[in-house]
């Protein structure tokens, strides 16, 4: 096993990805940042350099840190925030192999920009022979103000808890936008280029796909190419062809695709599901395009091909709930539940904001939880929504949403077994669970006005975030 090191500068820069210029942030100038590589088995070393004028931190999504929470990257909870000008270095052993991103877990400043793919490969990874080369894909909704701005116009009496909606969308950190949209003064070039992908013919490709938005869930798909899942967040799954893919915030899969068609340029579409947003700029395109070209092909012309659509196929959207694990599991009964009503309801000044159980989270600045816990505080603030879990237990949490909109579930440290989603009301029936052959994954829809039913070891001693990974909300 060895040490892979990376570099990490997170700068302030003006940027274009889109072709709208705007001040954001980047990772060794670049954006999205750069992709860092394992494998199963190697030390990852992460030395962060913050050249920002504010603090920040890095979060590993999806890694467990096991015996090692305190890299895990959550200020306040399992670290101090890494001050302006200052640097630090995360150190951890990857046991585990997938699809994982990093982000900025500081003040929701992923969304402008600090976020990058994370990949550890196994050597024993039983689709190894079956593609050729991997590609990744980071979807992501982009918005023409900074994140500060808009959570300032969120969490006021007067947005009455409507979130802001994106101005656009990004593949890989690029896309075109109609500058006739952009406000008077702004520095907008029309016409920006899109992603592009290289196929050739008779090859297969491994697409992992990273969903890194701040409040946007895409349905991916790449026209006349089916997909076939076979990751779901560092679960390996049976083969399941479909045609689209829903993919929501945090995220990820990988698809085995062939190139298999007439030598030409292909769409490759990320469609925002805007019925999720309350409102919707005039000028948002909600479909987000990049360009898949064959090698060999030497026009310059646009794509004409044409979207999947249900009279074309006969499975169409994927439910997760259909993936099945790629090995056999046994799951254990639960001995330990935990109900988490989610609400929204005003705080002290009117403002909108995220509740579990009647309490919103506040992050405690003078002293990570973590800290508390090695100085032995067992008990907590109310807003600090702690719960605590002994060792060993099989944990199911129920996650209740009274809210109107849907919220996908992150937890940090574990993968758990997602073997219940109601749809419709919040009293989770037993009896329509799934214990046989539930994936394993660290982020899932809990369903507007509805229920999900998360089940994990807790075999992971530490101090782990769970959160809604919503970033344009509080
Ligand atoms: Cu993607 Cu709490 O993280």
């Amino acid at each position: 096993d060895t040490k892979k090191v990376y570099n990490l500068t997170i700068a302030q820069e003006s940027k274009a990805p889109d072709g709208f210029t705007r001040n954001m942030f980047t990772v060794n100038g670049q954006f999205p940042g750069p992709l860092i590589e394992v494998n199963k088995g190697d030390t990852l070393v992460l030395n962060v350099i913050n050249n920002l004028d504010d603090n920040t931190t890095i979060h590993t999504h999806g890694m467990f840190q096991r015996g090692t929470p305190w890299y895990d990257g959550v200020p306040g909870q399992t670290q101090c925030a890494i001050p302006s000008k200052k640097t630090f270095t995360y150190e951890f052993q990857v046991n585990q192999s997938g699809t994982y991103w990093y982000h900025s877990h500081s003040q929701a400043q992923y969304v402008d920009g600090i976020v990058g793919a994370l990949i550890a490969h196994d050597p024993a990874d039983p689709y190894l022979k079956e593609y050729d080369e991997e590609i990744v894909v980071l979807l992501q909704d982009w918005y023409h103000q900074d994140v500060k701005t808009l959570l300032a116009q969120f969490l006021t009496p007067a947005s009455n808890g409507t979130e802001p909606t994106p101005d656009n969308g990004l593949i890989n950190g690029m896309n075109s936008y109609n500058c006739s949209g952009a406000p008077d003064g702004s520095n907008c070039v029309s016409n920006a280029p899109l992603a592009n992908f290289t196929f050739v013919q008779g090859k297969k490709y491994r697409i992992r796909i990273i969903n890194t938005s701040a409040f946007t869930e895409f349905i991916f798909s790449i026209d006349d190419h089916p997909m076939d899942v076979i990751e779901v967040e560092g679960t390996m799954t049976q083969r399941q062809t479909i045609h689209r893919l829903p993919i929501n915030i945090a995220q990820r899969y990988s698809v085995i695709v062939t190139a298999d068609k007439p030598i030409g340029k292909y769409w490759m579409r990320a469609e925002m599901e805007t019925a999720c947003f309350a409102n919707q700029s005039d000028t948002l395109n909600p479909l987000v395009k990049a360009i898949v070209g064959y090698s060999g092909y030497s026009g310059s012309d646009n794509p004409n091909s044409t979207a999947w659509t249900d009279s074309q196929v006969t499975c169409i959207d994927l439910n997760s709930s259909s993936l099945k694990p790629y090995q056999t599991q046994t799951i254990p009964d639960a001995n330990y539940k935990l109900t988490l009503n989610v609400s929204f309801q005003p705080d002290a000044n009117g403002a909108i904001r995220g509740n579990i159980n009647n309490s919103t989270y506040y992050i405690d600045f003078t002293s990570p939880t973590i800290l508390k816990v090695y100085n032995n505080v067992t008990t907590f603030a109310s807003n600090q929504n702690a719960y605590i879990i002994d060792k060993d237990e099989v944990v199911d949490i129920i996650l209740l949403n009274t809210d109107n909109g849907e919220h996908p579930f992150h937890l940090h440290g574990h993968v758990f077994w997602v073997i219940g989603t109601g749809y419709n009301g919040t009293s989770p029936d037993y009896n329509l669970v799934n214990t046989k052959d539930p994936i394993q994954r660290d982020t899932a829809t809990l369903p507007a006005g509805g229920w999900i039913i998360a089940r994990f070891v807790s075999n992971n001693p530490g101090i782990w975030a769970m959160h809604c990974h919503i970033e344009v909300i509080s």
